[in-house]
């Protein structure tokens, strides 16, 4: 039962519950009319301390597409936060006026804070370089889409993932799939932080190694994950400048990768995939976009107890 539940990270969902959000996903995208009016009355508020397209935007289209409001900021400098008032006063007002919360935060553990406040729930749409669990069943719904299941894939991740907060919440979920396998491409740098390797990977026994060059590894994958270099999360300019092109996908790189390979995105990308890529058919990152609001929307249908 996900009704009135916060969801932080993806191991707050079990495999049972990721299966149920994608099925009622998958029915939406079959039959979105049937689902127009399902939140008839609910209240949706999007709080965005920190910059935000399309996770704002995908939030607030699903609830639109359910028949709900929305309402919130995108821009934490017109907000009370301005005059010193708590993250936690914040929102236990604003948990008095809606019905569920979607909310971004640079501080690692913000959500869940939140949540020991919150009288509704709150979903967690990134805190820091921490967790973001609706990019998650953004990519679990693509990869099911794509392959039909999330079994037995070679999920290679590449570019920033000591700070992708996106890399840590889909590893944590993958991680309890028979057959997935990990490839981890870094500066090292920007490596996986260990508690991804001891706290998850290694409970899981999940085959993983780790890379520095794609170009070795880029055969091996059935999924490949870019990410873009965090930027806002670097202590000094110099060092993002170094590091900020370090993985380039380009088409000479995509000769070398399986037929049936499919190349993910969380977007923004900056500079880490040539445009060139875009035409390739294994590139879902743009269709990933589109299946993330549909995420989101079976994901509120379920938190507000309405399906
Ligand atoms: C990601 C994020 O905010 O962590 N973007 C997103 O939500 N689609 C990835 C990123 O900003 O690089």
């Amino acid at each position: 039962m996900l009704k009135g539940r916060s969801v932080i990270e993806p191991s707050d969902l079990t495999v049972a519950e990721i299966d149920e959000i994608c099925n009622l996903a998958e029915k939406m995208i079959v039959d979105p009319s049937a689902y127009i009016d399902v939140c008839h009355g609910k209240l949706l508020a999007t709080l965005f301390f920190e910059p935000s397209t399309r996770t704002r935007l995908s939030f607030e289209s699903a609830m639109l597409r359910l028949g709900g409001k929305v309402l919130g900021f995108a821009d934490a400098n017109a907000t009370s936060t301005t005059k010193g008032e708590t993250l936690a006063d914040t929102i236990r007002v604003v948990s008095s006026f809606v019905d569920v919360i979607a909310m971004r935060n640079p501080k690692e553990g913000s959500s869940l804070l939140a949540s020991h406040y919150s009288t509704v729930p709150i979903i967690n749409a990134g805190d820091g370089g921490h967790h973001h669990p609706t990019q998650t069943l953004t990519d679990m719904l693509t990869i099911r889409q794509i392959t039909g299941c999330f079994e037995n894939h070679t999920i290679c991740f590449c570019g920033d993932l000591k700070f992708g907060r996106t890399v840590h919440s889909l590893v944590e979920a993958m991680s309890r799939y028979t057959g997935t396998k990990f490839i981890f491409v870094s500066p090292q740098e920007l490596a996986v932080p260990d508690y991804i390797i001891n706290q998850v990977i290694k409970p899981a026994r999940i085959e993983y190694k780790c890379a520095e060059r794609l170009e070795d590894v880029i055969g091996e994958a059935d999924i490949l994950y870019m990410t873009r270099v965090q930027k806002e999360r670097f202590f000094n300019e110099e060092d993002y400048i170094r590091l900020k092109d370090s993985y380039i996908l380009d088409a000479n790189k995509m000769k070398l990768a399986k037929d049936k390979m499919i190349v993910l995105h969380p977007l923004p990308r900056v500079n880490e995939i040539a445009v060139e890529v875009d035409d390739d058919p294994r590139a879902a990152y743009f269709k990933q976009v589109r299946y993330g609001m549909f995420a989101r929307m079976a994901l509120i249908a379920k938190v507000t107890g309405v399906l």
